[in-house]
């Protein structure tokens, strides 16, 4: 098969993901992922280099990966990005069982109602996966592993589960919303195993979600200021609404 085809493919296959550039492989090997195919261009010496700036503690794994060389030209046919290093990977994805992530279970979990931005995506996911979330789901048409969404999360989609659920059906976590008129967040406000759920970014909130929680918590803002950025509410709400020392 053609290399055009075979990405080209892979983008379009539910059950794998496109990496593009070394950051995003790296997370996955580093997380456990199954690589398929590599390629590097203009050769695979590309690879080696880059473990060794960037992830030394891969060198082993990336120089027992067989990659395929390519053109510079061929390689800008294979990927609309541009990635400093110019490698692109096609891996398994991690199987997820997303109803039962949602319905209960130990740990935060983020709930991006319908999110419109791909890279808004990869972002709560980079930042879940640092501060230690149970999973990263999402609702609406956008799939989250898509290759726009594993370029903001540098690969660490890997780190967690995400996936996409059609709705929230019953779940015995708590279920918090994030809205701005909420209670003030505070370390230690968030039910341990609590669902956060974010709007989307142009309409916020639904009011189904809305009224579904238990708790609604909003970050202080200064007078005039309608609303954070989503990723920028998800990190915040991370970071300063767990217990001290999480
Ligand atoms: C970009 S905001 C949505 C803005 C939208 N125009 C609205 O009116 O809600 C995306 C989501 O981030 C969360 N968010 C943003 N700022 C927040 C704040 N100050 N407090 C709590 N949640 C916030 C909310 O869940 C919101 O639905």
């Amino acid at each position: 098969m053609k290399l055009i085809e075979r990405f080209h493919r892979a983008r379009r296959d539910p059950t794998l993901a496109v990496l593009e550039g070394f950051h995003p492989l790296k997370h996955a090997l580093r997380f456990g992922a199954v690589i398929e195919f590599v390629v590097a261009s203009p050769d695979t010496s590309v690879l080696r280099s880059a473990a060794e700036r960037l992830a030394p503690d891969l060198a082993d794994q990336v120089s027992a990966i067989e990659a395929t060389s390519v053109e510079p030209a061929h390689f800008e046919e294979l990927t609309p990005a541009r990635p400093a290093e110019r490698v692109l990977a096609i891996a398994r994805r991690t199987v997820v069982d997303a109803e039962r992530v949602a319905s209960a279970g130990d740990g935060l979990v983020v709930l991006l109602e319908s999110p419109s931005h791909l890279p808004n995506i990869g972002a709560v996911v980079r930042v879940a996966a640092a501060a230690g979330c149970a999973a990263v789901l999402t609702t609406g048409p956008h799939d989250p592993w898509h290759a726009s969404a594993l370029r903001g999360s540098a690969g660490l989609h890997y780190a967690l589960p995400v996936a996409r659920i059609e709705s929230l059906s019953h779940t015995r976590r708590p279920i918090v919303a994030l809205d701005p008129g909420g209670e003030p967040l505070r370390p230690g406000l968030l039910p341990d195993d609590a669902l956060l759920v974010f709007g989307t970014e142009r309409h916020g909130l639904s009011a189904e979600l809305r009224e579904r929680a238990t708790l609604r918590v909003g970050i202080p803002m200064r007078a005039g200021v309608s609303s954070l950025s989503l990723a920028t509410a998800v990190a915040i709400t991370l970071y300063a609404g767990q217990h001290a020392g999480r």
